[in-house]
């Protein structure tokens, strides 16, 4: 296992994200609320750059009592990232894939000393 320093903590803005590379394997770390995640970046659809579209909210559709629709609204706890080439969707915190759960990214770990970021692969 190698350590591959990612970026400074003070450099790596909540929302930002890096691509690197370990070896063979391209790795996508993304910054959300504090927490970094990190994840292969070959998507498990056709192997698309998984961790390079766009970042965005689970979309979530609120019921009325009757089951008719009250509208769609953006979950506050659950972010998503797309793949940029057909739009498979994978869980932030988990790297499933919001289609078909039994599906997930391979995850890398993280590790920070002092101000630097490192993944572990
Ligand atoms: S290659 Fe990622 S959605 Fe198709």
């Amino acid at each position: 296992m190698a350590e591959k320093f990612v970026a400074k903590v003070s450099e790596f803005n909540d929302g930002d994200r890096r691509i690197v590379f370990v070896g063979d394997n391209e790795i996508g770390v993304f910054r959300h609320d504090g927490e970094f995640f990190a994840y292969s970046n070959f998507c498990l659809h056709q192997g698309g750059p998984a961790c390079e579209g766009l970042t965005i909210a689970k979309v979530e559709e609120r019921l009325r009592p009757d089951k008719t629709s009250a509208g769609l609204y953006f979950s506050k706890d659950e972010m998503h990232f797309v793949c940029p080439w057909h739009g498979m969707e994978y869980d932030m915190k988990t790297g499933e894939c919001v289609s078909d759960r039994k599906l997930r990214l391979k995850k890398y770990k993280i590790l920070q000393k002092g101000d630097d970021v490192y993944v572990v692969a």
